[in-house]
This record gives C-alpha cells, sequence and structure tokens, in this order.
C-alpha cells in the first residue's frame, strides 16, 4: 500500500459553503476545491500561453462562483468571448463601439464611491488618467494641465452633490466646457485633444449611461474598439467596476471581476498605474479581480506592475512560454520539476497557486456537455455550436 498511496501529496480541499472547483490534483487525482475569500489576498492571475486555457478557466470560475454564491461578476472582455455564457445566465452583455447605442459614461459617480468624505478626489484621479491616454504624449500631462483639469472637475461635480441623482451626473462635454472658460492656454490645449471624444468621430464616451449595469453579471465587449479607444475603454469599464465595488460593499456584497487580455492596460503608464492601486484598493472593498494574460514579462516589467504579482495569491499557471518559464523559476522560487507542469502543458493543466500551496492539477473538460459549447472558442467547434 505504501508504494502505491503517495501518502506526502498535498491536498487542497475545502468543503466550505462557496468554495469552488478548480480541477483535479495532478499526483492524487483528489478534487480541489477552494474558497478565495478565504485567502489573505484573494486576487488572482491566470497565467499561460494563447490557446492553454486562461478564458476557459476564467469562465469556468464564472459559471461556479454564479452559481455557489450570491457574489456579482464583473466581465472586461476584449475578444467577445464571453457573451454566450453570460447571455446564458441571463446577464447584461454590453457592446461598446462607435456604432453601438449602448452607452456608459465615464464620469458615473456614487456617493460611496470612496471611503474618505471625499469621493471626488479619487474620480478626479480616474480623469486625469483618462486625460492623460487623449491628450498626453510621451511624457504624460504637464502640471498645468492637471491643475486646470482638476480645477474643472471639482467645478463640474458640484451640481450632482448638491442632488445626487442620474440627471446631474456630468458628462465629458461639461468638463470640455469648463475648460474652455478657463483662462489657461494649457486648458484650451486639453479641451482641443478632448474635443474628438466630445463632439468629434469618438464621442461613444459622451453619453449617459443607458443600460442595465446593476445587473448580477455584467459583461462589457469592447472588441469593437480600436486599438486607442480599447485602453480607454478598458481604462473606463475598470472605473465602471470599481463604483460597482463600492456600491456593493455598503450592501456586504463581494464582486467579481475578470479582466482578459490584462497586458494590454500594462503598457501604458498611466492606466498601468491606475490599474496598480484598483489591485491595491479591491481587497479592503470586498473585491475579487482576477487577470488574465499571456505575458508574463508585461507583468514583471516594473517594479510598480511586479505589485500585481506580489499582491495576488491566487494564481493560476497554465502551460507557459520558455523564456517566460524561466522568470517564473526565479521569481516564484519553483522547482525544476514543478516547472514540468507548465512546460508542453496540455489545456486546462498546469500549476495552482493557492496562498503558501503550490499543487498541479489538471482539468479536462467533458466536451460533450452544453455547458462545454458555452465555454470553448475553438472556431470550428463555436460555428458547429452555431448550426445546431
Ligand atoms: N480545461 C479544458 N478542458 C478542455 N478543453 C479546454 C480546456 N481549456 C481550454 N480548452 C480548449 O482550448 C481552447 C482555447 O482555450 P482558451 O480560449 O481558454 O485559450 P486562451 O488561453 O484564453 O487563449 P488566448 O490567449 O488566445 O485568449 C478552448 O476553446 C477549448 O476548446
Ligand atoms: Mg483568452
Amino acid at each position: 500500500t505504501a508504494i502505491f498511496v503517495p501518502f506526502t501529496t498535498q491536498e487542497l480541499f475545502d468543503n466550505g459553503k462557496e468554495s469552488l472547483y478548480y480541477g483535479l490534483n495532478a499526483l492524487s487525482n483528489n478534487l480541489i476545491m477552494v474558497d478565495r475569500k478565504k485567502l489573505k489576498n484573494p486576487n488572482g492571475l491566470i497565467l499561460g500561453t494563447p490557446g492553454s486555457g486562461k478564458s476557459f478557466s476564467a469562465k469556468r470560475e464564472i459559471c461556479n462562483a454564479f452559481l455557489v454564491t450570491d457574489d456579482d461578476i464583473l466581465v472586461c472582455d476584449p475578444e467577445s468571448e464571453y457573451a454566450p455564457l453570460v447571455e446564458r445566465l441571463h446577464g447584461q452583455v454590453i457592446h461598446i463601439s462607435p456604432s453601438s447605442t449602448q452607452y456608459i459614461n465615464p464620469m458615473d459617480i456614487n456617493t460611496n464611491y470612496s471611503e474618505e468624505d471625499n469621493p471626488l478626489a479619487l474620480k478626479a484621479d480616474f480623469i486625469l488618467s483618462l486625460c492623460e491616454l487623449v491628450v498626453g504624449g510621451k511624457e504624460g500631462l504637464k502640471p498645468v494641465e492637471k491643475t486646470v483639469i482638476d480645477r474643472c472637475v471639482h467645478k463640474i461635480y458640484a451640481p450632482y452633490f448638491e442632488h445626487p441623482c442620474p440627471e446631474t451626473v456630468p458628462m465629458l462635454e461639461d468638463l470640455y466646457n469648463a475648460l474652455l472658460t478657463q483662462d489657461e492656454p494649457e486648458a484650451h490645449h486639453v479641451a482641443a485633444a478632448l474635443e474628438i471624444y466630445v463632439k468629434g468621430s469618438l464621442n461613444i464616451f459622451n453619453h449617459r449611461t443607458n443600460v442595465d449595469i446593476d445587473n448580477r453579471i455584467v459583461c462589457y465587449d469592447i472588441k469593437q474598439l480600436g486599438k486607442q479607444l480599447k485602453k480607454l475603454g478598458m481604462l473606463i469599464v475598470q472605473d465602471q467596476v470599481w463604483g460597482r465595488v463600492t456600491a456593493n460593499r455598503s450592501v456586504g456584497k463581494s464582486t467579481r471581476y475578470y479582466a482578459d487580455e490584462f497586458h494590454l492596460l500594462l503598457k501604458d503608464e498611466q492606466t498601468a498605474a491606475y490599474s496598480v492601486e484598483i489591485w491595491k484598493r479591491f481587497r479592503k472593498w470586498g473585491g475579487i479581480p482576477t487577470a488574465l494574460t499571456q505575458n508574463v514579462k508585461d507583468l514583471l516589467a516594473s517594479p510598480e506592475v511586479s505589485n500585481i504579482f506580489e499582491n495576488s495569491d491566487f494564481v493560476y499557471m497554465l502551460n507557459q512560454a520558455n523564456g517566460d518559464r524561466q522568470i517564473l523559476a526565479k521569481q516564484l522560487n519553483i522547482s525544476p520539476h514543478q516547472l514540468s507542469y507548465v512546460t508542453h502543458s496540455g489545456e486546462g493543466e498546469g500549476l495552482l497557486f493557492f496562498g503558501n500551496v503550490i499543487l498541479p492539477f489538471v482539468d479536462h473538460f467533458p466536451k460533450d456537455l452544453e455547458l462545454y459549447r458555452i465555454l470553448t472558442t475553438r472556431l470550428s467547434e463555436v460555428v458547429e455550436a452555431k448550426h445546431e
């Protein structure tokens, strides 16, 4: 018996009320069931080469969490692949694109938006990031530009804080107009750069929110946004998520947030900084963010961004490219044997980092289930499902 029972294997099995399935232990074949909320830090990363099963495992977790927990679920979907699942769960899919009539307003705010008495300080920070993306060149915003933007932000939100209701939430246009009334030439420079987003062809973010962003599961589909708008879109979605997290906290509810293709946000300094900030703040507010990315190098590119790595106690690591493997081995101190589980591994196979525990897992999802057809992105299978 001693030969056949590897009694030194470690297990991850928690039969708590909210524990979710993450695959089978590759050493013992026992179920891996854990509850990320019990971690010191529930923030998670899903890492792997293209096609290794990142999005698939995120969708599986979403489905599981939807059925088992009461948490709200939000998805930022740059590849337009979560809609079948979200629609099946009767959630809201929001298509954000220049030709769409579904809008979200980047200026949305609620009175719980920040812990301090002044929700506006945080909102101003977001709007600065947004302007930086739009106006700032390589060097970012100049100090005077920041000052005038901040001044105008305070001005345009004044009516809202006097009478907080949907009609008094400002729009980008209000910011634009306020900037034009300032004396500094810098203000006019920022306004000129904003113009295309207010009056020009990129004015999709200059509308009041007109979709049900309070559904229990919301998917922001930003695939149709061009390259420049995509970053802006992701930033705005992240802010919408933050709004929801803060609103949920006041009613004692957790919010799960999935950000696919997360590396897109890490390329620009400003959006990266904002994402890092969110990452740090989420936990205290009952947020459970999960980032999916192919590119480990981007995650470790700067000391600031590697913060995200250090602040994630849940890492679902699928097959890794050679260069990334070396970096990860060093960063996470994993043995060559453990590395073998993420070397040329199949779909849904890899290493799970849960707090201090590292376990190899296998999750071969049965392909004959209806759920599989909803989760898959393989073109031939998607087409087949459509014909049925
Ligand atoms: N656990 C699994 N069990 C069975 N099949 C899987 C599993 N994970 C992934 N697959 C298969 O692999 C395909 C690709 O997976 P997925 O879309 O998750 O890749 P990805 O890592 O998100 O890739 P990309 O970086 O291109 O987005 C799925 O459509 C599915 O057919
Ligand atoms: Mg994917």
